[in-house]
Parts: C-alpha cells; sequence; structure tokens
C-alpha cells in the first residue's frame, strides 16, 4: 500500500508556530512518528510539504496513479482552495483530512473546510494523533 501526505503551507514551522493550537513537534518529527506507523503496517509513504497551492494541485495531479490513498492538511487552503478541492474531486482516489488544532473551536472563518466532503473523513484537534489515526483508517479502509 502507498499512501502520499500533503502537508500546506506554514507547516514547515511547527515548532515555532503558536503550540496551544499546533503543538510543539516539528514538521520532522511529525513525518518519523509517520513513517514509524507506516513501517509497522507496510505502508510506503511519499510526503511533502508545500507553500504553494498550485504546487499542491501539481502534486496530487503527479501522484494520483502512483498512490493508493491521499492524507492531506491543506493548512490555511481549507477555508480558501476550491482548486485543491477540485483536485481531490478529479483524482479519485480515498482522501483523509488531517489538522492538528480543532478547525471547528477557533476563529469563525476557519470552520468552513472547502474539502471536506470530496474526503472520505477529517481528524481535527489531536495534534500529531490526527495524522497518526488518519493514517490508520485509510489503512483500514484499504485493506478491506
Ligand atoms: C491547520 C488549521 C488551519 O486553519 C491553519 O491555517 C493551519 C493549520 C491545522 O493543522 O490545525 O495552518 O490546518
Amino acid at each position: 500500500m502507498r499512501v502520499l501526505i500533503i502537508h500546506g503551507p506554514n507547516l514547515n514551522l511547527l515548532g515555532e508556530r503558536p503550540s496551544q493550537f499546533y503543538g510543539s513537534l516539528t514538521l520532522a518529527e511529525i513525518n518519523e512518528k509517520l513513517h514509524n506507523l507506516a513501517r509497522e503496517k507496510e505502508i510506503s509513504l511519499d510526503i511533502f510539504q508545500k507553500q504553494g497551492e498550485g504546487e499542491i494541485v501539481q502534486i496530487l495531479h503527479d501522484y494520483r496513479k502512483l498512490v493508493d490513498g491521499v492524507i492531506i492538511n491543506p493548512a490555511a487552503y481549507t477555508h480558501s482552495s476550491i482548486a485543491i478541492r477540485d483536485a481531490i474531486e478529479a483524482i479519485a482516489l480515498p482522501c483523509v483530512e488531517v489538522h492538528l488544532s480543532d478547525i471547528y473551536r477557533r476563529e469563525d472563518f476557519r470552520r468552513k473546510s472547502f474539502i471536506k466532503d470530496v474526503c472520505l473523513k477529517q481528524f481535527v484537534g489531536e495534534g500529531v494523533n490526527s495524522y497518526l489515526n488518519a493514517l490508520d483508517y485509510i489503512w483500514t479502509n484499504l485493506s478491506n
């Protein structure tokens, strides 16, 4: 099983961003935990962090025939990007949405996710566990 993981803009600064929302782990530490879980479950991961909306769309296109599923934290683009939403819809792969923070318990503008209804499931507010639960979920879903 091969899974694509995309981290959106500003997530490279985890560890420096407000820890009350995002915790204190760096992106490298989160990726290491993902790799550890993936190894246990014999999943191969392709992980990217991109600042640009178009770059994220391009990765989704480029990997659409190479992977079995996608985990994405589009960060701020969650609340604005119809282009990323359309790309997820177009590639027709099982996709899971992830947020470290609980987007429903913050500013009003974060409550709207443009990708929610083109994803199988959304994990929010659990820090690194949002990602780990997403990987576990996709593994369970694709194994059956
Ligand atoms: C985020 C939540 C978004 O609202 C925010 O713009 C981010 C990170 C999260 O993981 O909690 O950059 O996606």
